[in-house]
């Protein structure tokens, strides 16, 4: 079976819950980060350390293996986990949010996305065909349908011709998928931050009966406080017997956020991106270790974390390995980073057992604050 989910226990305070994904390449306890590798690799990290840290499931993207260095040769590697040598599962993302961020000179039809590469100007079409094609010849655990996500702000009907286009799109994908035996098919909700919409949406896509429900067009830009809003009229109608992927996200507080409200799996370049431009997350709020506070401060990163690096370094030692310009620097912040937000799921889950998750919200927001 390629693909089947349990859930375990329902938190008797909030929405939350605990199950289990059963994949292809092993088992993946919910509520879960998935750390972004982008281009078949969590940038700085090797596989080896991602598995210390207790990373279950990475994140890779078809628009970034399709331009380089080819779906083609990743599949004659025998697939993205014989090239990547990680033997975990992993799920691909489509390039719906890619090929509408990330390209350029796109002319969208109903057909696909034409557009140039951000690498050369090359021109490339994607189609939900395509991009099927693509996925399968990447062989992740499970594949994202290619959708439209909606910037923001956006206009109601521009929102709603692309939400009705990801539900004709994610049809089409679901026809075109030719490993469901293997590779599981998630759809994508859009609707913008239009409930109605959203709800719509919700309907179009639980119809097509994918094994999971993802939500897209979410922390394009808009304040928190609307993504929770959506997410508070949303979730309580995607099915519950499925788990439920919150895309793109994100801050440490939103993954308590979207826990709270029945979100299942999280993924998102954040702890990554900001470990590499020197900004640490800790129990007790986000850090800038370049800042000159730390010049002489021997503690770890965080004294509330037992991660290696935090047993091993202190933050006056990283921070002049960010002034000297070192990549090793970059590469523990990013470590630590991706240890706290593993740690985050873990000790959530945790409270979940426990039936105390809105107790240990509360006292998180306490001390960590909001992002
Ligand atoms: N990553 C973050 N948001 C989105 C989205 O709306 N669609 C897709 N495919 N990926 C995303
Ligand atoms: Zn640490």
């Amino acid at each position: 079976m390629a693909f089947e989910y349990e859930v375990l226990k329902t938190c008797a305070q909030t929405g939350a819950r605990i199950g289990r994904l059963h994949l292809p390449h092993g088992v993946v306890e919910t509520p879960v980060f998935m750390p972004v590798g982008t281009a078949a690799t969590v940038k700085a990290m090797s596989v080896d350390e991602l598995k210390e840290m207790h990373a279950q499931i990475i994140l890779s993207n078809t628009y970034h293996l399709y331009l380089r260095p080819g779906h083609e040769l990743v599949k004659k590697a025998g697939g993205l986990h014989q090239f990547m040598n990680w033997d975990r599962p992993i799920l691909t993302d489509s390039g719906g949010f890619q090929v509408f961020s990330l390209a350029s000179l796109r002319k969208v039809e109903e057909g696909g996305v034409m557009f140039r590469s951000h690498l050369d100007g090359s021109k490339h079409f994607f189609s939900p065909e395509k991009v099927m094609e693509i996925e399968n010849a990447l062989g992740a655990d499970i594949m994202m349908c290619f959708d439209e996500c909606s910037p923001y702000p956006c206009e109601y009907e521009r929102v709603r011709a692309a939400m009705d286009r990801t539900a004709r799109w994610a049809a089409r994908c679901k026809q075109a998928h030719q490993r469901p035996e293997d590779q599981a098919l998630f759809g994508i909700i859009q609707g913008g931050l239009f409930k109605d919409l959203r709800r719509i949406s919700c309907e179009q896509i639980s119809e097509l009966d994918f094994p999971g429900t993802a939500i897209g067009g979410l922390s394009v830009g808009e304040p928190k406080e609307l993504m929770y809003e959506v997410l508070d009229d949303l979730m309580p109608h995607t099915p519950k017997d499925k788990p439920r992927y919150l895309m793109g996200v994100g801050s440490p507080d939103c993954l308590v956020e979207g826990v709270l409200r029945g979100v299942d799996m999280f993924d998102c370049v954040l702890p990554t991106r900001i470990a590499r431009n020197g900004t640490v997350l800790t129990w007790s709020g986000r850090l800038v270790i370049r800042n000159a506070t730390y010049a002489e401060d021997f503690m770890p990163l965080d004294p509330d974390c037992d991660c290696p690096v935090c047993r091993n370094y202190s933050r006056a030692y990283i921070r002049h390995l960010f002034k000297a310009g070192e990549i090793l620097g970059a590469r523990l912040a990013s470590y630590h980073n991706l240890y706290h937000l593993i740690d985050l799921m873990e000790r959530i889950r945790q409270a979940i057992w426990e039936d105390r998750l809105a107790d240990f919200a509360k006292e998180y927001f306490a001390k960590a604050g909001r992002f």
